[in-house]
């Protein structure tokens, strides 16, 4: 009598089409995804239908895709992937700053301001607020020369390019510390804001009855020479919505008080190769 099939032969024969590949990291990464993609479904016993959904889903979220708008990564964040991808590959010290998700928004070659700047447009509406601190090493080293690129939404919680009533380049700057390590510069004090959700990933939240928002943060890319790069946020510690943030980026380390005039906040390098990953 012929035997049936079993699943795991089936995945046996799938992994073996890829043992002439000359690259070992593919073959590792596609045999764990392939692994992982026909358990789930097998565990979940998938229907014909679900499948279609999940095609077509997919195919929502590409045709949502261009110049400006990323909805895979979106995507990716309402699952909690870029988040992990971010502990997996920033894993820091015990007393280096935690990283955090790097999002859609940011975009390469902000303006090169002096210390004391502001980021916001002289016209902005928000409450005024003073970001302040220190770039350091774990031994409390002040460090020369960290490029700090920072970004955060209108009072009206739109990122420049989500609205054509700002200029390109509002609410982003970048500073570059001196001897002292210091850095201080001018904003407003961010608000929550919705991801986007007039595409599938809005779908999807809606469906499961999830929130679609983040709690008030700036974003901060600091890079200096032989250090590893921190890719963070500082978040208002008093926002609604720190337990519930879209995409999982929270981190209670970063949460700041942002009541007053002056939010102040160090934020600690790890040294290149020192920390776990690099
Ligand atoms: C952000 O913080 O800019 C962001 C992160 C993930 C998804 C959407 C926005
Ligand atoms: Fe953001």
């Amino acid at each position: 009598m012929v035997t049936k099939m079993t699943s795991k032969e089936h995945l046996d024969e799938v992994l073996a089409s890829y043992r002439e590949c000359p690259n070992p990291r593919l073959v590792q990464i596609m045999t764990s995804l392939t692994a992982h993609l026909l358990a789930f479904v097998e565990e979940t016993g998938l229907t014909r239908d679900e499948w279609m959904s999940g095609i077509e889903f997919l195919t929502a979220t590409g045709k949502k895709c261009d110049d400006e708008r990323q909805e895979f990564i979106l995507l990716s964040d309402v699952l909690g992937v870029s988040m992990l991808v971010e502990m997996v590959n920033q894993k820091p010290t015990d007393s280096a700053t935690e990283p955090t998700v790097l999002g859609p928004f940011y975009r390469p070659g902000g303006p090169e301001l002096s210390m004391g700047d502001s980021i916001a447009p002289d016209d902005s509406d928000g409450q005024p607020l003073i970001f302040s601190g220190m770039v350091r090493n774990a031994s409390g080293e002040p460090l020369r020369d960290a490029h700090l690129e920072v970004w955060q939404t209108s009072p009206e919680g739109f990122y420049d390019v989500q609205d054509p009533a700002l200029d390109p380049m509002s609410y982003r700057g970048n500073f570059t510390t001196g001897v002292d390590g210091r850095f201080f510069f001018e904003t407003v004090r961010p608000v929550d804001y919705q991801i986007p959700t007039d595409g599938p990933v809005g779908v999807l939240l809606r469906t499961s009855a999830r929130e679609s928002w983040r709690p008030a943060h700036t974003h901060f890319l600091v890079t200096c020479a032989g250090y590893k790069t921190l890719i963070t946020h500082l978040f208002d510690a008093s926002s609604p919505h720190l337990h519930s943030d879209a995409v999982f980026g929270v981190r209670e380390s970063l949460a700041v008080d942002m009541n007053h005039d002056e939010a102040s906040f160090d934020l600690v390098l790890d040294v290149a190769g020192e920390s776990p990953v690099n």
